[in-house]
């Protein structure tokens, strides 16, 4: 084939060049120079053509059926969990992780379980076909029905899935695949979006359901253009934290489905393994309360489980008192202290304070910001909290607690692993009591300790 010509266009200004440069040219921002294969204007081309299907003209909403969207099952239910109920056939879903987490391990545990009864085809760029079925080997399925196919150049791989024509495919992963026409290195922004656009184009009008694995940067998100992001349907992440077996899938985006979903796995000898009941999974069991430790029932997605934060309170040897927080935002923590300090009277300015979620548990949610402030206080009281208690609110700038998201779930669950007492913003909704769980309700975190000092008491 003819090599087509390319051309450096700005991604800011739109501006272009026959040559690549640092800065453009045209509107003088720096870095946003991206090489681009220049479109010749025949009738053939159909590099833009719409990936919605094309229609002459309006068509009623209502005479559109949905079920062209029928899921495949994954075989893997956590992973059809965050997908939002399965696979949809046409579909792309880029999943991202640090190196190591095992995105190359569920997805060959995923494609092996499928292509029982699919086609399936393993596009490996990363890694030989040994190593691949090593690992197949590892995980059990030396003799899963897997199609194999080492390839980085993307018309190669595009003419293999053609001819294949598979119901799931897996590119591993997509910072490996160039095209041929681009002269940019393999991984580079103009190579990465050229070869998503191309996959997801063949996605579509093929019916193929793809994975591309995508490299996370050190900053932690996807390595190569947030166009990509937009390309594709779905964007998962797998994270996990160093050190921990546990792994957990998350949905950013999902044109399908929900994307407060989580699903949750551990890695063990053979692979990844399910665990659908991660409730109780981050709590420690303390033989006694020790201080600095608080439960929180959290909520991801319909799911609620538990989750112990532990903080550690000191005096600090030096001026500048350490904040540090793991599992939970920084400065939420700094603002959960001053909260502390102006609502409640209770000074750590000259205190190093470390927060920790038990498990590589990352919490986003509000209503993790009550365990945070009890664990604290706790650690710097050196008193224990009171035993089989939960909490769960958002903490306002104000001193106020706010009501969070599905408190009776919440409390249900805890009442499940046997927690006996839980103390929850006044405005939370309960429709019914819960059984063998008694609620303290307060509207403020001077009162939340109040509560806390009058439990005790009475225990
Ligand atoms: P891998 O799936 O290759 O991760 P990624 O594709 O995200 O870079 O690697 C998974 C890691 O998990 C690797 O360090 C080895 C480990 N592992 C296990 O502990 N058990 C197993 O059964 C397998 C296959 C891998
Ligand atoms: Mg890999």
């Amino acid at each position: 084939m003819a090599k087509a010509k390319t051309t450096y266009v700005c991604q800011s200004c739109g501006g272009t060049a026959a040559k690549w440069a640092g800065r453009c040219g045209h509107c003088g921002e720096w870095n946003t120079v991206v090489e681009q294969l220049e479109e010749k204007l025949d009738a053939g081309s159909n590099r833009f053509s719409s990936w919605s299907g094309s229609r002459s003209g309006c068509i009623a909403l209502a005479a559109v059926t949905g079920e062209d969207h029928a899921r495949i099952t994954t075989g893997i239910a956590e992973l059809d969990r965050v997908l939002g109920g399965g696979l949809v056939a046409g579909s792309v879903t880029l999943i991202g992780g640090d190196p190591g987490v095992g995105k190359s391990t569920l997805l060959l545990q995923t494609l092996a379980l499928m292509g029982e009864t699919h086609k399936t085809v393993y596009v490996t760029g990363e890694e030989s076909p040994q190593q691949v079925a090593l690992r197949a080997a590892r995980l059990g399925r030396a003799q899963a029905p897997v199609q194999l196919l080492p390839e980085i150049e993307l018309d190669h791989i595009l003419s293999e899935l053609q001819k294949e024509s598979p119901t799931v495919a897996v590119i591993d992963s997509i910072q490996t695949v160039y095209s041929a026409q681009l002269q940019s290195a393999p991984g580079t922004v103009a190579q990465v979006r050229e070869c998503a656009a191309q996959l997801t184009r063949f996605a579509k009008s093929q019916g193929v359901a793809l994975f591309l694995v995508g490299h996370v940067t050190k900053e932690g998100s996807l390595a190569g253009p947030r166009v990509l992001e937009h390309m594709v349907d779905t964007v998962l992440y797998f994270e996990g934290e160093q050190g921990s077996a546990f792994r957990m899938v998350r949905a950013f985006k999902n044109r399908f489905g929900s994307v407060n979903e989580l699903g949750v796995f551990s890695m063990g000898e053979s692979g990844l393994e399910e665990v659908s009941n991660p409730s109780s999974m981050f709590l420690t069991a303390h033989e006694h309360p020790v201080p600095g430790s608080c439960v929180l029932v959290a909520m991801e997605g319909n799911r609620p489980f538990l989750v112990e934060v532990q903080a550690l309170v000191e005096d600090a040897p030096t001026p500048n008192a350490k904040r540090s927080a793991s599992g939970v935002d920084t400065n939420r923590l700094q603002m959960l202290l001053a909260v502390l300090n102006k609502h409640a009277g209770i000074v750590a300015f000259d205190q190093n304070v470390y927060v920790k979620v038990v498990g590589g548990v990352r919490l986003s949610e509000p209503a993790a910001d009550l365990a945070v402030l009890l664990a604290a206080h706790s650690s710097l009281t050196n008193r224990p909290l009171p035993e089989g208690l939960v909490v769960f609110g958002e903490v306002g700038l104000a001193g106020e607690l706010r009501a969070v998201a599905d408190a009776e779930t919440r409390l249900r669950e805890a009442a499940k692993l046997g927690f006996t007492r839980a103390i929850i913003p006044s405005q939370c909704q309960l429709k019914k009591p819960v059984p063998g769980m008694t609620i303290t309700r307060v509207n403020r975190i001077d009162a939340a300790l109040s509560a806390l000092r009058e439990l005790k008491l009475a225990a």
